[in-house]
């Protein structure tokens, strides 16, 4: 499973709307004959790469999988039919699929003779398929929010410059959090006063992130970088996506937009207005800050009001990582209530 896990994680970013799954076959003997991983949409699921490595040598084997696999046909035929046709004597799966709890790949396998074990190395499994999970089970993409602030929390000094408040260090560990997600997401507000490229730049990696910039009236500049060609980009309306009661874009709906156009990983990159409303609709999964050793003493912050007016309504969060990065920190931490 570690195995599989590993060859799951160089998938993260260019599966969706599938999951990146890693699979493993071993030979009735236990010797592991063929492993493979989900290719972009649209192509061969993990399991099938694998068996077709594999070969005969699968016959009487055990299948080692990530996800539980498929038992639909969608653009590729069930998994599950795949493995019953090369002769796999059992299958050991780290997560079960959400969508498919009632009537899943796993019954059908052992409905087949096939003798199937589930929830191994599952914690590690759940967390590298965070995004395609949490969405599959909302119907909305899985939110990230990442910010940079300064150790007394803001995002820019007191006649608005805010570049580079955090390291280049840092700056290239945010480079690889954007080639995990679908989407990127900014307010009109922070296009405005940046004009950020929001590209993925990782070397050895193509990947081009949906850029999408929430602008109640369409105002993006013809001019503004995100419209420069170099990524996709979607100029997100009210007039599109529809308003909320104060005219400005309503979040749920665009969450819904976007996942019907297959985001299923998504990262918020502010600014403090629009992540402030973000969280006060309770649509973020979790928080990634980057801290420097500096202060400003004054200066926006790094976020703006969240729906929060006393200190027993604090969005509670729970720390799952502190890194050093460089010369500054990286916390990540989750809403209290959601921590898998
Ligand atoms: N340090 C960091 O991590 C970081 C990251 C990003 C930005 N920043 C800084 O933040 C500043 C800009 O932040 P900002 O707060 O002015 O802008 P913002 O949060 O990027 O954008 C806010 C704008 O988004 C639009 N919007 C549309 N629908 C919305 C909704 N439902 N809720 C909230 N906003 C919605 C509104 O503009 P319209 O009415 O025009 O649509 C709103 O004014 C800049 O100084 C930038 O440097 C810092």
């Amino acid at each position: 499973m570690r195995r599989a896990l590993a060859l799951a994680a160089l998938g993260l970013g260019e599966t969706s709307p599938n999951p990146s799954v890693g699979a493993v076959i071993l030979a009735a003997s236990g010797e592991p004959v063929g492993e493979g991983r989900t290719a972009p949409a649209g192509g061969p699921h993990a399991e099938v790469v694998a068996l077709a490595r594999a070969g005969a040598r699968a016959r009487g084997g055990t299948a080692v999988v990530t996800l539980e696999p498929c038992d639909h046909t969608g653009r590729t035929g069930p998994c599950t039919q795949a493995l019953l046709a090369a002769g796999i004597a059992c299958v050991v799966v780290g997560v079960r699929d959400p969508d498919a709890l009632a009537a899943g790949g796993l019954d059908t396998l052992r409905a087949a003779g096939v003798q199937v074990e589930s929830g191994v190395l599952a914690a590690q499994a759940a967390h590298q398929l965070r995004y395609w999970l949490t969405a599959v089970r909302r119907g909305r993409p899985y939110l990230i929010w990442k910010y940079a602030a300064t150790l007394d929390g803001r995002s820019a000094a007191a006649d608005g410059t805010s570049r580079w408040i955090t390291s280049a260090e840092a700056r290239a560990d945010v480079h690889e959090l954007r080639a995990t997600v679908d989407a990127i997401i900014a307010g009109a507000g922070t296009v405005r006063a940046d004009d950020p490229a929001l590209t993925v730049r990782v070397p050895d990696k193509v990947r081009r992130p949906l850029r999408v910039i929430v602008d109640s009236a369409g105002g993006t500049p013809a001019g503004a970088r995100v419209r420069d060609g170099a990524a996709p980009t979607w100029i997100a309306t009210g007039a599109e996506v529809g308003s909320d009661p104060t005219g400005r874009v309503d979040l749920g709906k665009l969450m819904t937009a976007l996942y019907a156009r297959g985001v299923r990983g998504a990262l918020l990159e502010g600014g403090p207005t629009l992540a402030g409303a973000f969280l006060a609709a309770g649509l973020v999964d979790e928080v990634v800050g980057y801290l420097a050793a500096k202060l400003l003493g004054a200066g926006p912050a790094a976020l703006g009001p969240a729906g929060v007016g006393t200190v027993a309504q604090a969005l509670a969060l729970e720390l799952t990582d502190v890194a050093r990065i460089g010369p500054d920190v990286r916390i990540t931490a989750v809403p209290k209530e959601d921590r898998q």
